[in-house]
């Protein structure tokens, strides 16, 4: 029997749980969000990089040809996680300055005392093309190893010419989804956020835009209030970029209705979203991306996860991996918090990070389930329930990664 890809075909066998959001439908809502699909004594076949067929092993006919078999005695599959929100191209560290909020500064004074993102800017500027990439190599790896099969990243550290197409450049040759974040702070150089935005709008996207599958811009006191935004969003969807939005984390200043307005595919973070917000999210296609590594490791109050699963909004769920306000590239982690913190059920943080990051990605046709004709990429959970995933607080229930039908090397 031929299949795309050759002869390479892996057959995951003798698996105590296949866990995979039901249906086919993208993006979930509602009570769709936590419904998954469990079958108990599982099997896996995947060739040339793709599900071609899971089942119970009783059902499993024998197989022609060459087949690597992979045995998943006492472990649960579930879909390669993908995380939809990144800051994955930084150099250097903020450790002093976790050290300091540890004791009581605030993310807020830091950063207006030049510290926060633009002490990342500095560092990353002063990088160069080829430490970013292997940057950008290290957190893949970091993420990979914790079941991340797909992520996002964003630019936003570098905020000149060359070092934003470095960083769109590294986030690509590494295989992430690259997010143009243009308007992540003003630069120390330009007087104010307007004529940063003048330089970025006519120097910089340009050069992004063929680079980059979205934009994403930080309206925030101190970032870029919703006109700025506007503008450049505006000036992001002309290029052909699908749009993004860092809203609602400290102050609610409109980013969900200018979110709507554009028609933008996520609003992400939240924190300070209340219940109109919520209510606007529900009645549209928007989707509602939750970072709650960033609430906590700020001490900030959790987005309203709950709230927004049960007025229908589209969820999703990601790290914000970056080396600020999330430093974590831990899904597991984030399904933990989603359970604990944010009320969403084990099934619910699931299909959040996978299915709808999916989505966010747009690429929920071939990511984020387990079933024929999607990608083969799959978590193995250390566990005989694959709820271990959130369940194990800060474990490490990833016991084995599949990435496009091979075995992923994770150590
Ligand atoms: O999503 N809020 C703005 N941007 C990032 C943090 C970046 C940083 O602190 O370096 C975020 O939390
Ligand atoms: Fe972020």
């Amino acid at each position: 029997m031929s299949s795309a890809g050759g002869a390479r075909r892996l057959l995951v066998r003798d698996l105590a749980q296949l866990a995979t959001p039901a249906g086919t439908a993208a993006p979930l809502r509602g009570s769709a969000l936590g419904a998954i699909d469990v079958l108990e004594d599982a099997y896996i076949l995947c060739a040339g990089g793709v599900v071609e067929s899971v089942g119970p092993m009783r059902k499993l006919g024998t197989i022609d040809g060459d087949v690597e078999e992979l045995d998943g005695r006492g472990l649960c599959a579930i879909p390669g996680l993908v995380d939809c929100h990144t800051h994955a191209c930084f150099a250097g560290d903020r450790v002093e300055e976790f050290a300091l909020r540890a004791t009581g500064a605030s993310y807020e004074e830091l950063h207006a005392a030049g510290g926060g993102i633009m002490a990342t800017v500095r560092a990353t500027r002063a990088a160069g093309e080829p430490a970013l990439a292997e940057l950008v190599q290290e957190h893949r790896r970091w993420m990979l190893r914790a079941g991340t099969t797909t992520f996002e990243s964003k630019s936003g550290y570098g905020l000149d010419l060359d070092t934003e197409v470095a960083s769109l450049r590294a986030i690509r040759q590494e295989g992430g989804v690259p997010t143009w974040l243009g308007a992540h702070a003003v630069p120390p150089e330009f007087d104010d956020a307007d004529a940063y935005l003048d330089f970025a709008l006519s120097e910089v996207l340009p050069a992004a835009a063929p680079l980059a599958e979205a934009a994403d811009v930080f309206v925030e006191r101190g970032a870029f209030d919703p006109p700025q935004a506007r503008r450049y969003l505006t000036a992001c969807a002309d290029a052909g970029l699908v749009l993004r939005l860092h809203g609602d984390q400290f102050t609610e200043l409109g980013a969900v209705q200018l979110a709507l307005e554009l028609g933008a595919r996520s609003i992400d973070h939240l924190e300070a979203t209340g219940s109109e917000g919520v209510a606007a999210l529900a009645r549209s296609d928007v989707a509602a991306v939750l970072l709650p590594a960033s609430a906590l490791f700020l001490g900030r109050p959790m987005p309203p996860g709950r709230a927004l699963v049960e007025a229908g909004a589209i969820v999703a769920l990601a790290t914000d991996f970056n080396p600020g306000s999330a430093f974590c590239e831990s899904l597991p982690l984030i399904t933990s918090l989603a359970a604990t913190q944010l009320r969403l059920s084990p099934g619910e943080a699931l299909a959040a990070c996978t299915v709808n990051a999916a989505h966010v990605l747009g690429r929920a046709d071939r990511l984020g389930r387990l079933a024929p004709g999607y990608a083969a990429d799959i978590v193995l959970i250390d566990a005989t329930d694959w709820r271990y995933l959130a369940y194990h607080l800060g474990g490490d229930p990833v016991a084995g990664v599949v990435r496009s039908g091979a075995r992923a090397e994770l150590r």
